[in-house]
């Protein structure tokens, strides 16, 4: 059976390939996106979300707006990284989606009370909609299946030293998923940047020959240059789809049990998520920690999605 899944996202280019492998691989069901402020402002994040469904066909699912702002710090975009609009690159078509009125957080309330089985969140963003979700209906707690998200770092953060962006953006909101006693997976810098998109893996989204596929690619060369300027990296790393693909098989990526804080108050280390790896402080584990990614395997998942959502939304593959 389908795991079902909501993804709570700020695309954000890595953020709209996750879209797609959620949205296009059988083992999970798919029922909502929902947008944050983080990459850029939730205007842009929701407006690039509803691009993102319109290009690969997602249309049988509900996109919600939420937080425009972090719980106590001002909103610090990455457009340096994503670009003005959040997902530079490709031209993306006026969106046939739309957004639904409803609050994300209140869709999210929604759906898990509706839904026969508990739901896992997968938040690939700042985690303001979430926090406020377990502040605003303690009650949901239950009903989570868990939640499995992109952020944090057992080593080095990307955006200050200590810090990695999603959690940066909201250190109050993570705060409180970390502490809320729902099961937690964090897929963090030290996991994602094993999936580094190299020039073979842009290869093989072209070569689906689709004009999904070619906009994925285009994506990811957009996001290699920000990253080949920002960090030095020769190919960009793709964080957000790792945390969907510990959902559609843990076995694509390996974690092991760890306490996990988040520091709030560290002159030069706020926003840092301090791992112990080592239970060197006797507490006991309040998280699974990915460690490592089977690489290959992943990128086979990523590729094989794209291509059951391009075929669909614009027929077989040109030649
Ligand atoms: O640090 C990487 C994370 O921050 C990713 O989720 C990326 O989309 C940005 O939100
Ligand atoms: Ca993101």
């Amino acid at each position: 059976m389908p795991v079902p899944i909501i993804i709570d996202c700020d695309p954000g280019h890595d953020d709209a390939l996750a879209i797609m492998l959620a949205a296009g691989d059988p083992a999970v069901d798919l029922l909502a996106v929902t947008t944050v402020a983080g990459n850029q402002t939730l205007d842009k994040t929701t407006l690039n979300a509803r691009r993102v469904c319109t290009v690969a066909g997602i249309t049988d699912v509900p996109v919600a707006a939420g937080c425009d702002r972090p719980l106590v710090q001002p909103l610090g975009v990455a457009a340096d990284v994503h670009g003005a609009t959040g997902l530079d690159g490709p031209m993306f078509p006026a969106p046939t989606v739309d957004a639904v009125p409803e609050h994300a957080v209140d869709l999210i309330h929604r759906l898990l009370a509706e839904h026969p089985e508990p739901v896992t969140l997968v938040p690939t963003a700042p985690l303001t909609n979430i926090a406020l979700l377990l502040r605003r209906y303690p009650e949901d707690a239950s009903r989570i299946r868990e939640i499995v998200l992109m952020g944090g770092s057992t080593e080095r953060g990307n955006r200050t030293p200590a810090a990695e962006f999603n959690i940066l953006t909201d250190p109050e909101a993570a705060d409180i998923v970390f502490r809320s006693g729902v099961p937690v997976t964090m897929c963090g810098l030290n996991v994602t940047h094993q999936a580094l998109a190299t020039p073979e893996v842009v290869a093989r989204f072209v070569a689906l020959g689709t004009p999904l596929g070619r906009i994925c690619a285009d994506l990811l060369t957009f996001f290699g240059s920000t990253y080949r300027e920002l960090y030095g990296f020769s190919s960009p790393p793709l964080h957000d789809p790792v945390a969907v693909a510990r959902v559609i098989d843990p076995g694509l990526v390996h974690c092991v049990d760890a306490h996990v804080d988040v520091e709030l108050h560290g002159r030069y280390t706020r926003g840092a998520t301090v791992v112990d790896l080592h239970r060197s402080t006797g507490r006991p584990a309040n998280a699974r920690v990915a460690v490592t990614l089977e690489t290959s395997l992943f990128w086979d998942r990523l590729v094989a999605a794209v291509a059951v959502l391009g075929e669909r939304a614009h027929g077989p593959a040109s030649s």
